[in-house]
């Protein structure tokens, strides 16, 4: 992203230290959800850990405090061993930004104060604020100004104020230069600031965004890093979590086909985020990968498929249709065809279960041929029980293996078996009632019903 910075005459020729301040205490009222609004996952990741994440990997803090509400407990949960403060009333965000002042106690340094609800930062403009040795706040041009606060400027470019929304007046809504939420300033002038703001607001709040008009009445400006974005800016409700989603499905589906997995139709392809793909694979339309997946090399995933916790070794081939669930560890050049789940097993290298079939809880040698509607009876209500079956096995059609059972190598089950003891190795379990033949009797039953 670009940033343009004001002038580079105040900067250090060593970075001072810095700490990070998120604000996250907010209610997330217009969430309309129970869980804290910072806690809400993109591609299943809580959107606070990924700000944290790039706070970490690309700003190098001496420190980051997150700022909780009292309930909060699972979020201070989530972002340990960072510290976490409490913002006793969720009073606006100078109070939440005031809250965090007993953690910065005897910090020498910048503290950079970012909004939890804001999960992509603009990190060029971060990292230059990060640096900057006067005051400063990140400024956006994005498509839509709605609900964002306005930049006040005068005819220098030199800050004002900063008015929110509901305290613009018709003039101010214009402005298109909105506040992005994020503040850059010397620990030592920080405190004086947060403690002189009021909350004589159309929202009786304490606003972070009144600490320049305060600088600004000291002769202190702050100077503005203004990133242009083209999308919307900050998640306060479900709408824009999921354009958010949208936008980081669309980085996920980029950095994948960039590593050179192929889809025909890449935005119908969820990620989630930690998914890994080797080279040469191929993405059919309409895969969705849950957590915890890993893929090997040229592997072929075709249409409607669902995945999580699972890995699938080089070579395989899965779908259309197919469910691996987690625990699922699938070994080289396995086939998993239509309608085909897969739950807590590992599947021998080169086995293929094709069609129609159930297999949890088992460990399955290489080559093992398991036939269509084929399943594992894995469960009596209240435990699970393991399934064996030895490399080269072939499992018949419509077989029921009923767990705790082992099968051994090359050995056979008959076409609509329900097996219940152990098959040796090369043996052959049938388990089935004996066919019987009835000559005559279906022409002699239809004859009997058309004529009566
Ligand atoms: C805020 C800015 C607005 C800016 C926008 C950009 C203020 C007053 N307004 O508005 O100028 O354009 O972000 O996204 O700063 N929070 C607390 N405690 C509180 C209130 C909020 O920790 O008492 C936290 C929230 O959890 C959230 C963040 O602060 O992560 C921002 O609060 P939010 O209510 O979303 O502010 P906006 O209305 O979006
Ligand atoms: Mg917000």
């Amino acid at each position: 992203m670009m940033s343009e910075h004001p002038s580079s005459k105040h900067r250090h020729s060593e970075h001072p230290l810095l700490a990070v301040v998120i604000l996250a205490a907010g209610k997330g009222t217009r969430m309309k959800s129970d869980l804290p609004k910072v806690m809400h996952p993109l591609a299943g990741k809580p959107m606070i850990s990924l700000l944290i994440d790039q706070v970490s990997a690309h700003l190098n803090p001496e420190r980051i405090i997150v700022v909780t509400a009292p309930e909060q407990e699972n979020l201070r949960d989530l972002v340990h061993p960072h510290h976490s403060v409490i913002q006793e009333k969720q009073l606006g965000t100078g109070d939440a930004a005031r809250a965090a002042l007993p953690a910065l106690e005897g910090f020498e340094g910048n503290v950079l104060i970012l909004l939890g609800d804001e999960p992509f930062l603009p990190l060029e403009a971060a990292a230059e604020m990060a640096v900057h040795d006067t005051p400063s706040v990140m400024a956006i041009i994005p498509p839509d100004p709605t609900g964002l606060g306005r930049i006040v400027m005068d005819e220098n470019g030199q800050l004002i104020r900063i008015v929110e929304e509901k305290d613009c007046s018709a003039e101010d809504a214009e402005i298109c230069i909105c506040n992005g939420g994020n503040f850059c300033v010397p620990a030592d002038m920080l405190g004086r600031w947060l403690n002189g703001i009021g909350n004589n607001n159309a929202q009786s709040e304490y606003y972070l965004t009144d600490i320049p008009e305060l600088a600004r009445a000291e002769g202190i400006n702050f100077d503005v890093f203004t990133v242009p974005i083209d999308h919307v800016w900050g998640v306060n409700d479900r709408m824009q979590l999921a354009e958010h989603e949208k936008m980081f499905q669309q980085m996920l589906r980029d950095m994948h086909l960039m590593n050179g997995v192929a889809m025909q139709d890449p935005d119908s392809v969820y990620f989630h985020y930690d998914t890994v793909i080797g080279t040469s694979c191929n993405l059919e339309p309409n895969v969705y990968f849950g957590p915890g997946v890993k893929i090997g090399n040229n592997v072929e995933i075709k249409s409607f498929c669902h995945l999580e916790g699972a890995s699938v070794a080089d070579g395989s081939v899965i779908g259309p249709f197919a469910r691996l669930r987690p625990g699922s560890d699938l070994g080289e050049g396995v086939k998993i065809g239509n309608f085909v789940e897969i739950k807590k097993s590992s599947i021998g290298a080169g086995s293929k279960i094709n069609h129609l079939s159930y297999v949890g809880d088992c460990t399955m040698g290489e080559k093992v041929n398991f036939s269509a509607g084929a399943i594992t009876v894995n469960y009596d209500g209240f435990q699970k029980y393991q399934t064996k079956i030895g490399a080269n096995a072939l499992i018949g059609s419509n077989a029921n293996l009923v767990a705790p059972i082992t099968v051994g190598d090359g050995a056979y089950i008959a076409a609509g078996s329900t097996v219940t003891k152990d098959i040796p190795g090369g043996a052959l379990g049938i388990a089935r009632e004996r066919e019987k033949i009835k000559e005559e009797w279906a022409s002699d039953f239809v004859k009997k019903n058309k004529t009566s």
